[in-house]
């Protein structure tokens, strides 16, 4: 069965949080026994590392993108008329992972998608469709998860969207120009018929946050699954990048991001 439920993106204006509750949630959906696909979108290439990869072993991973690149150089076509030169059509989560994957830490595999060169004539498009093929086919099943880390940006949140993702974590942090991104996106993203729209405000330090974000959004209420505060948590600077120390401790970050993953859980359950 190709299972739908557990495809999740997440978006959101820059430095609000939203690779460390990606690296978390890979991390807490492996320890539940989910087998996770953590998908790096940013041409930065945070998420490796935030899960747990050395910066050595980071050295080496060879982003799909670059992969394409020497299907190209092999066959002399570029292949996004036809990806089935790389593989079938519906290829599974572990050819995925085997073929241009790394397994990260305590098993999370992670797929990073790299920069898309500019073609001669300007356009991203073909390649851009190509990337976006490779992971709207990926064949999910039951418990598989697919999270999703993007760049800062409503443009490539609607890309990602594009890719049939259909749970998305808005994650803002109580300013008005990161609540402004979360509108956008919710727009969007209710627009494109996503069923699920989680909410995260994350570095929250007082309960007047909650309440200035709260008058914020008050007319778009009804766009959200389920909301979720995180708090500001000094220890995060402490083991940056890697977030796994924080699993060992009793991180109120850690809880919030648990919250988060229970509803994830539920929506993609009912979605079966
Ligand atoms: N609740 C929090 N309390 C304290 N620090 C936090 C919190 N959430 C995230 N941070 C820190 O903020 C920084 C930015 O977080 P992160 O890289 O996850 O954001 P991002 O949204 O992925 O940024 P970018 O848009 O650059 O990819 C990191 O150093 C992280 O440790
Ligand atoms: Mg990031």
């Amino acid at each position: 069965m190709n299972h739908q439920g557990f495809r999740v993106v997440i978006t959101g204006k820059g430095g609000v949080g939203k690779t460390t509750i990606t690296s978390l949630l890979s991390h807490l959906f492996t320890a539940r026994g989910y087998s996770v696909l953590a998908v790096d979108e940013d041409p930065q290439m945070n998420l490796p590392y935030a899960i747990g990869v050395t910066p050595k072993e980071g050295e080496s991973i060879i982003p799909l993108s670059k992969n394409l690149d020497y299907v190209e150089e092999k066959t002399g076509a570029r292949p996004y008329s036809g990806y089935g030169l790389m593989f079938s059509l519906n290829p599974d989560v572990s050819d995925v992972v085997e073929r241009f994957g790394v397994k990260g830490p305590d098993g999370v595999n992670i797929l990073v998608m790299g920069t898309v060169q500019k073609a001669a004539t300007g356009c991203l498009c073909p390649e851009n469709s190509l990337l976006d093929a490779v992971i709207r086919h990926i064949n999910l099943r039951e418990g598989e998860v697919i999270l999703m880390d993007t760049q800062a940006g409503v443009e490539h949140f609607g890309r990602a969207l594009a890719k049939g993702f259909n749970q998305a974590v808005l994650v803002a942090d109580p300013t008005f120009n990161a609540i402004e991104v979360v509108k956008h996106s919710a727009i969007l993203a209710r627009e494109l018929d996503i069923p699920d729209i989680h909410l995260v405000i994350n570095r929250v330090r007082s309960p007047g946050d909650i309440t200035k974000v709260n008058g914020m959004l008050a007319e778009y209420e009804d766009l959200f699954s389920g909301k979720h505060y995180i708090p500001y948590d000094e220890m995060m600077l402490l083991y940056d990048p890697d977030v796994r120390p924080l699993l060992e401790e009793e991180s109120e970050f850690v809880d919030g991001v648990r919250e988060l993953l229970i509803s994830l859980e539920m929506h993609g359950l009912m979605r079966g």
